[in-house]
């Protein structure tokens, strides 16, 4: 079966949200009924032979991506959210990003030892949220088996910086 174009439905913003940055929308491509399934089963099926038993997604594209290609795996669903979003205890792990730093918590019960995880996002940029994530992991007795990403941003070298952090598989679609 021929490659879904993906990168005829996302949209490229020069200096948004500041100066020198440029924006990858995906907004187009989850709002194409053809172009979101492509996306969820193209990740989902790179990983379909790791065990997954929970996707972890960050707020809020990862949220996006992340939950549908849970539920195509057979995998809970494990968000990590912005400061003070979760009600009840969490871990947290500062990050930087392409523009700013910020922190992502997760409820430190929902993952256990033995659990087999997934990170998904829409973009790898710095590959900051994903070391993030990967911490929160860790520091949970959990194991990351692979990381899926739509888009990476090769010039910032997120491959590079990520596999610094982790042996798991890396798999972007454009
Ligand atoms: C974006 C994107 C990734 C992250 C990638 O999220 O969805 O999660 O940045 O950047 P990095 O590789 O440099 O860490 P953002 O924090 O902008 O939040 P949003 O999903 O709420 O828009
Ligand atoms: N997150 C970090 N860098 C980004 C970019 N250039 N476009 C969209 N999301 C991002």
């Amino acid at each position: 079966m021929m490659a879904f174009d993906y990168e005829s439905l996302i949209a490229s913003i020069p200096d948004y949200p500041e100066p020198g940055v440029v924006f990858k929308d995906i907004t187009p491509l989850l709002a194409d009924p053809e172009g979101f399934n492509a996306l969820v089963n193209d990740l989902a099926d790179r990983f379909s032979d790791k065990g997954v038993t929970k996707v972890v997604g960050a707020e809020a594209r990862g949220f996006m991506v992340g939950a549908p290609v849970a539920f195509k795996l057979g995998a809970g669903f494990v968000p990590a959210r912005k400061p003070g979003k979760l009600p009840r205890e969490v871990r947290s792990q500062e990050y930087a990003l392409e523009y700013g730093t910020n922190s992502l918590e997760m409820h430190v019960d929902a993952l256990v030892p033995g659990d087999k995880v997934l990170l998904i996002d829409d973009l790898a940029a710095t590959g900051g949220t994903a070391i993030a994530q990967v911490k929160l992991v860790e520091a949970a007795g959990a194991e990351v088996v692979g990381m899926g990403f739509l888009l990476e941003l090769a010039f910032l070298d997120p491959r590079g910086v990520i596999s610094q952090a982790t042996d798991a598989e890396i798999h972007s679609l454009v």
